[in-house]
């Protein structure tokens, strides 16, 4: 039973890191990126929207895409898989999860040990004069700072840096780990997807847990696609 495989290797692991993407929140209610007809970039075009220059040249449209994500993270909450991990690290379990997740369901669900790759929603800023903004104030329909600037989510867009200090912290907690276990990602996106192969050149075993096959399954000492997310956390916490 594959479920058991994954038991056994949380068992025997002493520094257990998790990678989270978009399918951990799906069955919160949120719709993840590239799942088919149902992700997000179905509806609207990352090319288009999730980047500087539409906040720059298509304001609008990028503050009402934005507006939308963020009315959306705010109707729903953590589901028990995000409080399983919680539990997990609280009991030592894990040791601390990397995401690429923007709607802080983690921390909500009481992760300490966070790393947001893509920043979240939880801080807004002018692009221009960096004032912050209040998360409420955005979702009230406050888009342009007084100096004129755009407000804008303090997410990763595409075509900016990661934030440097988490990226390294991710990396280090990476190179540390000796089970690696992947929840929810297409693994598509750079430099995020880099961690999984880290991890496996530096020993440790790795883990997906994805409904769709990755390019990186070829590299995992288990893969688990049968069963949705939530449901794998719940019942190997019942095993542990
Ligand atoms: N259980 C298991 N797998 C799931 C579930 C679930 N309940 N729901 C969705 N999935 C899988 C999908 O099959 C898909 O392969 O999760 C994966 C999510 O992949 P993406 O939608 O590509 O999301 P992600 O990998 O997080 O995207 C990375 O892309 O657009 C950028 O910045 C954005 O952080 C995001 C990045």
């Amino acid at each position: 039973m594959l479920l058991d495989e994954l038991v056994k290797l949380l068992q025997d692991s002493n520094y257990a890191i998790v990678f989270t993407g978009a399918g951990m929140s799906t069955e919160s209610g949120l719709p993840d990126f590239r799942s088919k007809d149902r992700g997000l970039w179905e509806k609207f075009n990352p090319n288009e929207l999730a980047n500087v220059h539409a906040l720059l040249h298509n304001t609008d449209e990028f503050t009402e895409f934005y507006q939308y994500r963020l009315s959306e993270i705010t109707k729903y909450q953590p589901h028990a898989g995000h409080h399983v991990l919680a539990k997990w690290e609280n009991d030592g379990k894990i040791k601390g999860i990397i995401t690429q997740n923007v709607d802080g369901f983690h921390s909500d669900a009481g992760s300490s040990n966070m790393m947001e790759l893509h920043g979240s929603f939880r801080t807004f800023h002018c692009h221009q004069c960096k004032k912050e903004y209040e998360r409420n104030a955005y979702l009230d329909g406050t888009s342009t700072c007084g100096c004129g600037g755009t407000i804008r989510p303090g997410i990763v867009l595409f075509g900016e840096n990661l934030p440097q200090e988490t990226f390294m912290r991710a990396e280090h907690e990476t190179t540390q780990s000796d089970l690696f276990i992947v929840l929810g990602s297409s693994l598509s996106v750079s430099p995020a997807n880099m961690f999984p192969l880290l991890a496996k050149e530096n020993g440790a075993k790795l883990v997906i847990v994805n409904r769709e096959p990755t390019d990186y399954d070829m590299y995992a000492d288990l893969v688990i696609q049968d069963k949705g997310i939530k449901e794998v956390l719940t019942e190997v916490n019942e095993k542990l």
